[in-house]
């Protein structure tokens, strides 16, 4: 049977991967698709890397060039970012070729004119590197999970804010010491902002509320808080009150609307996604005929990512003569199917919280903190003084039971115009991951 002849558009950290799992794995990869698979062009901005990574590949450099070639099928698209490489993907849609990308902000941010295209020009796109790396996220929740309707999805999509969580709790490290080995070792963005900020995450969990809910990708809709602002003193507190904190993408499907948001997160450490350290990620997927079901990986690195590409090529191969019918919809639900919902605000989200609170340490403080979250319907459920900072202000935890955002911000403004309360006041979100 004729090869499959791929363009390589980049040879970075996944790109390189991408050629060593072609190259290294060519025989098993064969067996399995009855045919074999040849870079035969490549673009990239350093042509003696891609003279050494892909030999037999014609190098081009300028990849609109790449995307039109006759003995280009599959377009991988490994560059990244939007800008140029959103128009190098239209026009290679547009020319007729299939693509492969681990594109995340191209597929959460520009998804919906890709795909339209997509369809008008009768090729397929495959993105399972896009979301978690080398775990198979995007073939559960499009075709494993297909007899459910999905309730929530929470997920460890970040590996580099799972990392420097991870070595500051474990090692008592400096976030910006963590933050540059994450980026020696190839986890983080070229801009690490992207990780930290959570929208490395936001684009994940965008995607992944997409396919689960069968509704266009919005990710202006997506809250994003990252893991910069985080206080030590919070990882050890959770910690001691038997939680870890995590940076989860988090989609539900409530009464209300929908919920998509990133924000670091204390989940119970008894949970195994408080377990999952490192860069590794995992998603959780709570669905209505199958209940739980965790999905754990590496979420970054050139080969288990390239593992994901390279799935997604031989997904196409085997599909190419197929007629389009047997294909996987894009978005998991039939294109006339996938319909705008309501998206929650945050105030509208449900949660619990842990609130850490400095004030004066004197009779009645208490009190009145306890009464203004009574005020705002905000229950109790624990709380504990964690100990004088000097002579006059103690230092407060409380975790509360779950309310409505906006109920728990009112108590905190009211709470922060207490002349006994120092401001800010921090606040993070808590999930028991049980629904
Ligand atoms: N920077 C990403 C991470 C890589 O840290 O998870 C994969 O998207």
């Amino acid at each position: 049977m004729k090869s499959v002849n791929i363009g390589l558009l980049g040879l970075g950290t996944v790109g390189g991967g991408t050629a060593a799992v072609l190259q290294d794995n060519a025989a098993e990869i064969s067996r399995r698709l009855g045919r074999d698979i040849r870079i035969s062009a490549v673009c990239d901005a350093k042509a003696e890397r891609a003279a050494q990574l892909c030999p037999d590949a014609a190098f081009v450099q300028d990849p609109f060039e790449l995307v039109v070639r006759e003995d280009v099928d599959v377009v991988v698209e490994l560059f990244g970012g939007t800008g140029i490489t959103k128009d190098v993907i239209l026009k290679a849609i547009s020319s007729g070729k299939h693509i492969v990308t681990a594109n995340k902000k191209l597929l959460a941010e520009y998804g919906n004119e890709v795909f339209a295209l997509a369809a008008e020009n009768n090729v397929m796109v495959q993105f399972e590197a896009a979301v978690a790396g080398g775990i198979p996220i995007i073939k559960a929740l499009r075709e494993g999970l297909a007899a459910n309707r999905i309730r929530s999805i929470a997920g460890i999509i970040n590996g580099t804010s799972n990392f420097i969580l991870t070595e500051m709790r474990e090692k008592g490290s400096a976030f910006a010491d963590v933050l540059k080995e994450a980026q020696a070792l190839g986890y983080a963005e070229a801009d690490p902002t992207f990780d930290i900020e959570g929208h490395d995450a936001g684009h994940k969990i965008t995607i992944m509320s997409a396919l689960a809910f069968g509704m266009p990708v919005d990710f202006s809709a997506c809250y994003l808080e990252g893991i910069s602002k985080l206080d030590s003193r919070d990882i050890k507190y959770a910690e001691e009150l038997g939680y870890r904190i995590k940076l989860l993408g988090i989609t539900r499907k409530t009464d209300k609307g929908i919920e998509l948001r990133v924000h670091p997160t204390l989940i119970p450490e008894c949970r195994l996604l408080a377990n999952v350290n490192g860069v590794m990620n995992a998603v959780r997927v709570n669905a209505d005929m199958v209940g739980e079901t965790l999905y754990y990986g590496a979420g970054a690195g050139a080969l288990p990512t390239a593992s994901a590409v390279v799935a997604d090529i031989i997904d196409i191969a085997r599909l190419l003569d197929a007629p389009s019918g047997y294909r996987v919809p894009y978005l998991a639900f039939q294109p006339d199917q996938v319909q705008p919902q309501t998206l929650l605000p945050m105030d509208e989200i449900t949660s619990s919280y842990y609130l850490r609170v400095c004030a004066a340490d004197k009779p009645g403080t208490l009190g009145q903190i306890a009464n203004l979250l009574a005020k705002e319907n905000v229950s109790i459920e624990a709380l504990i003084q964690k100990g004088v900072i000097d002579q006059s202000t103690a230092e407060i935890v409380i975790l509360t039971h779950s309310t409505v955002e906006k109920n728990i911000k009112n108590a905190i403004a009211a709470i922060e115009a207490l002349d006994c309360v120092d401001t800010p006041i921090t606040m993070i979100r808590m999930e028991s991951l049980h629904d």
